[in-house]
This record gives structure tokens, C-alpha cells and sequence, in this order.
């Protein structure tokens, strides 16, 4: 009788817990789209675990770093985000190659930011906050997740468009940055909706202007108008979140996580609860492998362009 063929070490994947490297603290916008994300990819994978691994520092590179190092069987991956596609301008020894050393399995969804700042600061509209930042020039300290992060783009293009320079915080993410805005040991920051509306709606910090061209349609963030209709014409940012593996994950298991991806973006708990928070899932082609890789190509270009514009290239 013939042997039948062993079958292949994928064939049975997943058989065992995933790790999803998180490059930014627990409890942040990152993280809170990873989590989400995790619940809804495990119902597509045979209800397995998927645990977070909040790798943080140095604007993401550290957790990028991890994930690029993890052995490429399909039980470590990372969600990270544009900041992906900005270190390489920043960086000038990046631990990693970041167009050779991933596996592209898809784009997760775009997130609009918010400019917010301590209560503690006496203004309650745009205008008044570009007066007060003009008249502290020198003394305001501006929060970030790192050099590269999306909150430090953010920042950057800020001071470009107000003609302001702040005195950089850096965290190891957005979350105990959060923490300090709060407390008013830092005055401000513009982070992403997943991590600020709830801020936002229980008035723990003020909130000036959102970041996208168009107004957002999250009740509490509703209000808010844009940084275009506040003067800074042009204005748009959102913050985009993809999924990765290690090089070499074979394509059989790449494959099984790109159609578990997909799926995954259509479960209505994950879409709920990322939209109740802003964000907007990415349904288009970017969400097959190789267009993601196409489109974070193209996004190193664009943000090169912007960090060598406004002085900042290789600042590590
Ligand atoms: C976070 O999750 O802490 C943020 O994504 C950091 C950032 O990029 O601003």
C-alpha cells in the first residue's frame, strides 16, 4: 500500500497561538487596532489564539525589528502602520529592510488624527491655539510615540504649517504620552482617533481640529472641524494600518492569512468598533499582498518627500 505523502508542516495551520508584534505601547491607537483586529482574525483561524505583543521604541523600528528577526512560520506577525513606510527617511541604520525583509498580507484600515492638547491650556478653538502657541514660542512641549511615528509626522507637519517649533516628548507610544497630556506635564499632540475619542467624549482633554479633508462622522469628533477649513490649507492626514509577516513565510500559510484578512475586515464587531472610533477599513485592492507593497513603496516615496521638505531627514 503506498505511504501517504506526510502531509506539509502548513497544512494543518494554525495548529498553535499566533503572536501579533504590536510596535507601540499597550493601550494606544496601534494597539487598539491590533486587538480588535486579533479577535476578529481568530474567528477566521479556527477560533486559535492570537496574542499581542507590544514591542515598542524608537518610533516603531524596535517592533518592526522583532517581527523581521521572528522565525517565518506564520505564528508571528506584525500590524504596523505608516510609520513603516516614514523610518526609512529618518532612520539612517534601520534594523531591517522594509520592502525585503516582510511578507505583504494586506492593508487593515486608514485612521484619522486629532490635534489635542491639556485642559490646562487656556484656549478652546483653533484660533486661540495658534495665538497662545505664538505667544509660547520656545516653551511648548509637543508629545510623540518616536521619531517616525505617526503622531511625530503629525507634529512635524504642524510646526511646518504654523510656522511654530515645540519642544519634542517622546513615549513609547501614544498611550502614556495620553497619560501626560492629561496630567499636563506635556501641552499637546495629535494622535489618532482610536486612541483619543474616548478622551475626547469624557472631556479629558480639549480637542481643536481633526486631520482628514472632510469632517468626521464619530459623533464625538463631529464638531471638530478640519485643519484645512482652520487655515492650513492642504491639510490631510490619516494614518494607515497594514498586516505583515516575516520573509520567507511560506506562501501556502501567507495565502490562508490574506483570505482570513479579508474576512476579517468584514466582521461586523471588528468593523463597529473601529468605526464607532473613526477609523475607515480599507476594502480595496490594497488589501491583496502585492498591491500593499506597490502602495507602501509608493508611501516611502511621499513621506520622503515630506520629512526631507521640512528639514528632518535622518534624524537617527
Ligand atoms: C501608538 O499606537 O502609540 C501610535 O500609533 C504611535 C504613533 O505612531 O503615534
Amino acid at each position: 500500500m503506498a505511504a501517504t505523502a506526510a502531509l506539509p508542516a502548513w497544512a494543518e495551520y494554525p495548529e498553535k497561538p499566533i503572536t501579533l508584534v504590536v510596535p507601540f505601547a499597550a493601550g494606544g491607537p496601534t494597539d487598539k487596532v491590533a486587538r480588535d483586529f486579533a479577535e476578529a482574525l481568530r474567528k477566521q483561524l479556527g477560533n486559535i489564539v492570537v496574542l499581542v505583543d507590544n514591542a515598542g521604541g524608537a518610533g516603531g523600528t524596535i517592533g518592526a525589528a522583532k517581527a523581521a528577526r521572528a522565525p517565518n512560520d506564520g505564528y508571528t506577525l506584525l500590524l504596523h502602520h505608516v510609520s513603516l513606510a516614514t523610518s526609512p527617511a529618518l532612520y539612517s541604520k534601520l534594523p531591517y529592510k522594509t520592502l525585503e525583509d516582510f511578507e505583504y498580507l494586506g492593508m487593515v484600515n486608514e485612521v484619522p488624527m486629532t490635534v489635542i492638547s491639556t485642559k490646562k491650556l487656556p484656549a478652546n478653538n483653533f484660533t486661540e491655539l495658534r495665538k497662545w502657541l505664538d505667544g509660547h514660542r520656545g516653551k511648548i512641549n509637543l508629545a510623540n510615540a518616536g521619531v517616525g511615528s505617526a503622531s511625530h509626522l503629525c507634529g512635524l507637519m504642524l510646526q511646518d504649517a504654523l510656522k511654530v517649533e515645540m519642544q519634542p516628548i517622546s513615549y513609547k507610544g501614544t498611550a502614556p504620552a495620553m497619560t501626560d497630556l492629561i496630567s499636563g506635564q506635556v501641552d499637546l499632540m495629535c494622535d489618532q482617533t482610536t486612541n483619543t475619542t474616548a478622551q475626547i467624549e469624557a472631556g479629558m482633554v480639549k480637542a481643536f481640529a481633526v486631520t482628514t479633508q472632510q469632517r468626521l462622522k464619530t459623533p464625538a469628533l463631529a464638531a471638530l472641524p478640519t485643519l484645512d477649513e482652520s487655515g492650513l490649507k492642504g491639510f490631510n492626514v490619516t494614518i494607515w494600518h497594514g498586516l505583515f509577516a516575516p520573509k520567507g513565510t511560506p506562501k501556502a500559510i501567507t495565502d490562508r492569512l490574506n483570505s482570513a484578512l479579508k474576512l476579517a475586515l468584514k466582521d461586523p464587531v471588528f468593523v463597529k468598533s473601529q468605526e464607532g472610533l473613526g477609523a475607515v477599513i480599507i476594502n480595496d485592492a490594497r488589501v491583496n499582498g502585492p498591491e500593499q507593497k506597490q502602495f507602501v513603496e509608493a508611501e516611502i516615496e511621499k513621506w520622503g518627500a515630506v520629512i526631507k521638505a521640512a528639514g528632518q531627514q535622518y534624524v537617527q
